[in-house]
């Protein structure tokens, strides 16, 4: 049985199941807002929480893996993001390496995965009713509404997406992150032969995707020929 933490308006689902977790919340303890006034991206970013439209849900999660696997979890939870989308909306989204679920060219969800002492908290955001978005995230973002072009059901997604993770993190558990890797690279059309742009501090690369290294980094091919293994940042298109 999952307990379930409801808010109209909270600053942030991360804060709240961190909070949870340091008081010893148990595995499965789900935080969902219909608002966050300090949603958090990744790499320091902010996350666009307008009210009633999308889901912002965090989830406590007291893992059977070792701290190495981590990066894993975060393809395991794309996944199952993916998941639920397709079982609710039946779209097929794609997953861009390494925390981004994409319609049509454009992000329509994120994770963001954090740890709180040994608990992993696991943050879901997901543009479900958007009708449109701020000038600056209008080129880069869509919502299931604008794909779909139908109102959806945030609380159907939520429930379809709980169980997705349930299952998604099963088989990081039982059969092993070379599992959840295999179907996140059947998944994702950036994993291998994509040519891209990665940001990375400092410089821009270029070259074409590669796969994933056992730990679930990003390897690319540089134009020049040197094979790189990307740890972190934005991956984009290069045609
Ligand atoms: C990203 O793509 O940058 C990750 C976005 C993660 C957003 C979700 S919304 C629910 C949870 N609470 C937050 O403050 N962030 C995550």
């Amino acid at each position: 049985m999952r307990r379930i933490h409801r808010f109209e308006t909270i600053d942030s689902t991360m804060r709240c199941a961190a909070d949870l977790a340091r008081d010893g919340a148990p595995s499965g303890t789900v935080v969902v807002a219909d608002e966050q006034t300090a949603g958090q991206g990744r790499l320091g970013r902010s996350w666009y929480s307008a009210k009633g439209d999308g889901l912002y849900v965090s989830m406590v999660l007291r893992l059977d893996v070792t701290g190495e696997a981590l990066p894993v979890v975060t393809l395991a939870l794309g996944l199952a993001t993916a998941d639920a989308i397709m079982r609710e909306t039946g779209l097929a989204p794609d997953l861009r390496w390494p925390n981004d679920v994409m319609v049509n060219g454009k992000k329509c969800a994120g994770i963001l995965v954090q740890l709180q002492d040994s608990a992993v908290i696991a943050g879901i955001g997901v543009n479900v009713n958007h009708a449109g978005f701020p000038a600056d995230l209008a080129q880069l973002a869509t919502s299931l509404r604008i794909a779909t072009r139908l109102e959806q059901s945030r609380e159907r997604l939520l429930q379809s997406m709980l169980d997705a993770v349930d299952a998604s993190i099963s088989i990081l558990e039982q059969d092993g992150k070379e599992a959840i890797l295999r179907l996140f690279a059947q998944s994702s059309s950036y994993v291998t032969g994509r040519r891209v742009f990665v940001d990375q501090p400092g410089q821009l690369l270029e070259g074409t995707t590669d796969g994933l290294d056992e730990s679930g980094f990003l390897i690319l091919r540089q134009n020049d020929g040197r094979r790189t293994l990307v740890m972190a940042g934005g991956v984009r298109p290069a045609s």
